[in-house]
């Protein structure tokens, strides 16, 4: 296997499920399961819903392995009349440094695009916060032969020179037709469309798109995960359903640990 010259990231996005109860059961199952991480060189990422993530954080504190907690979404406002937002501050206060920003779910059913998916980006990079930030096209756009045109309009409104060169930006490649469906891009459709993303960048604002982490989603799981990271532009996953059982999520864990180090 080629050596994963980025280091790798597993991150869990949990979406709308698990309160703070179930949090707790997730991360007691984990610990009792996992003593460790199989590499340093594997990062481990858990993103759930905003109410649990207090608990999740204080949980990660403990766990026997280190973990990020991320959150699902911020404003790029740092405080005001936003009703159901969430902002930077208050997430470092509960200890969080990662927020997702963009996913496919959050542009398609509540109206985020590419100019706000910048905004808040941007705010919150430079607020200090890393940012994993998602696109990918739908199976509409892939069947219309839009699939770069669509990946490069949204690297080219979606992420800003400050938020490339901070060295706090993550991308997330997720199909929107492979998400929850089942049906994962192949090795070679991830590779493609990664390629595709780094060398726009790289074309876009040079030799700093050598140095950026991009995950694949959609329909990851422990018996795909190898084959998809075996992609020299794979960094790591963003991952949904096999996520949300720990035992699952470690199985990604060590499987990318005992194929890769
Ligand atoms: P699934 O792994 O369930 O396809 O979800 C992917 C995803 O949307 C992660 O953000």
């Amino acid at each position: 296997m080629p050596p994963k010259v980025r280091g790798v990231l597993i991150a869990g996005n949990w979406k709308m499920n698990y309160g703070p109860k179930e949090t707790e059961a997730y991360f007691r199952a984990m610990a009792a399961q996992a003593p460790s991480l199989p590499s340093d060189k594997l990062r481990a990422c858990l993103i759930p819903p905003a109410v649990s993530l207090a608990t999740a954080q204080h949980l990660a504190s403990q766990n026997p392995f280190p973990i990020t907690i991320a959150a699902q979404n911020a404003h790029w406002e740092l405080k005001g009349a936003f009703t159901g937002e969430l902002s930077g501050p208050m997430l470092k206060e509960i200890g969080l440094s990662t927020v997702l920003i963009g996913h496919s779910e959050r542009r398609q059913f509540f109206g985020e695009t590419d100019e706000t998916v910048r905004k808040r980006a941007d705010s919150l990079i430079a607020q200090g916060f890393e940012v994993i930030l998602c696109i990918g096209e739908t199976r509409a756009e892939r069947e219309a032969h839009q699939t770069e045109a669509v990946l490069r309009r949204q690297l080219d409104e979606g992420v800003s020179a400050a938020a490339l060169s901070s060295g706090k930006l993550i991308i997330a490649y997720e199909p929107v037709w492979a998400i929850g469906t089942g049906l994962t891009a192949t090795p070679g459709q991830a590779q493609e469309a990664h390629a595709f993303i780094r060398g726009h960048l790289k074309k876009t604002h040079g030799a700093i798109a050598d140095k950026i982490v991009i995950l694949y989603g959609g329909s990851v799981t422990p018996e795909n995960i190898d084959s998809l990271l075996a992609c020299p532009d794979v960094d790591g996953g963003l991952v949904g359903g096999a996520s949300l059982k720990p035992e699952s999520f470690l199985a990604l864990l060590s499987k990318v640990g005992r194929t890769f180090w």
